[in-house]
């Protein structure tokens, strides 16, 4: 079974490019970089250190801190998908945060450029294709959203699928974020949005009644209310699974309490994915491993999940039928 799990042609549709970065690319980006990390982000253990949901946002942000150029962006989107392919990831869609590289001085084009070289790279090297998601950062409110979302409508990329908006949970509303979704919809990206990780099922019916998105980011905490689940069965919206990421960060305390397989008896479409790799000790693989393992998935369950993810992609349509039956080919 290990073997056939890792043969099959995975789909990653969450993850964070800064939050790729493991620790020793860290390291070398910022020496190369002249920057100095601070000092509390590396645990003994040779993993970055962070204990709660609010010190792992301080880490991650800690950890952003090391680009400078539009090859740094470049680098880490190549080992990021090399490491993809390695375990038979054959579409990736990762989450960018302009203003992480606004604060380390990198403009959105050259962020940009950069990431697209790192897609093409590794597209050559290894057949796998990457595609992004530009995110605004929840909590530093929708007048920054704004500007994001103006930047990205305004210098298109055809890498650039869609919008989205990782950050606090807790922080403003997603009611007022709607302007800044209906700007990124009206322009033609696909949306999805982190919800119902940290709040309960009460934010995701919020990101599903103010927000023009077809996905979610995370919405586990959606299991706790029936009438939900039946509404996204209804309006056919995605989930984006991350268990490892979600147990890492004691959203549940063990995968025998882990909604997955709640989820998916109620026929919501779902992916597995690794969220933030190295903070979470994870890869999309581990947690294709994972689930087989603690849910008791067969490979055929595994493979319908790929298929699911591809469906659920902001790709063109050319690039998801192509994927779509390359995973449907997979002989098991
Ligand atoms: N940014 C990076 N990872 C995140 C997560 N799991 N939830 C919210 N924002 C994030
Ligand atoms: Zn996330």
């Amino acid at each position: 079974m290990q073997e056939q799990i890792h043969k099959l042609p995975k789909v990653e549709l969450h993850s964070h490019l800064e939050g790729t970065i493991k620790p020793a690319l860290a390291q070398e980006i910022a020496q190369r970089n002249d920057v100095s990390l601070d000092s509390n982000l590396f645990h003994s253990n040779g993993g970055y250190a962070w204990s709660d949901f609010p010190s792992f946002l301080t880490a991650y942000d800690n950890v952003s801190s090391c680009l400078r150029l539009g090859k740094d962006y470049g680098d880490i989107t190549y080992e990021y998908l090399k490491d993809c392919a390695k375990e038979n990831v054959v579409y990736a869609e990762t989450f960018i945060s302009p203003d992480h590289a606004a604060e380390c001085g990198i403009s959105y084009d050259e962020m940009i450029s950069g990431i697209a070289s790192g897609i093409e790279d590794a597209e050559r090297d290894f057949g796998i294709v990457g595609r992004i998601i530009v995110t605004c950062v929840r909590h530093l409110g929708p007048e920054q959203g704004l500007n994001v979302v103006q930047t990205m409508v305004d210098n298109p990329h055809p890498y650039v699928v869609g919008f989205g908006m990782g950050g606090d949970e807790n922080a403003y509303t997603l009611e007022e974020f709607a302007d800044i979704y209906n700007i990124a919809k009206k322009a033609g990206y696909e949306c999805t949005v982190h919800a119902g990780e940290i709040c309960g099922p009460e934010s995701v019916w919020d990101a599903i009644n103010y927000l023009p998105i077809s996905r979610i980011g995370h919405g586990v905490n959606s299991i706790k209310d029936n009438e939900l689940m039946n509404e996204l069965v209804q309006r056919n919206i995605h989930l984006e699974i991350c268990p490892g990421s979600n147990l890492s960060l004691s959203i549940f305390p063990d995968w025998d309490s882990h909604p997955l397989p709640s989820i998916m008896n109620k026929a919501v479409s779902i992916s597995l994915n690794s969220d933030d790799p190295p903070f979470f000790n994870t890869t999309v693989g581990q947690e294709y491993y994972d689930s087989a393992k603690h849910f008791n998935l067969d490979i055929d369950e595994l493979k319908r999940i790929s298929v699911m993810a591809m469906k659920a992609s902001f790709a063109n349509s050319k690039i998801k039928s192509r994927l779509i039956e390359e995973i449907q080919k997979f002989q098991s």
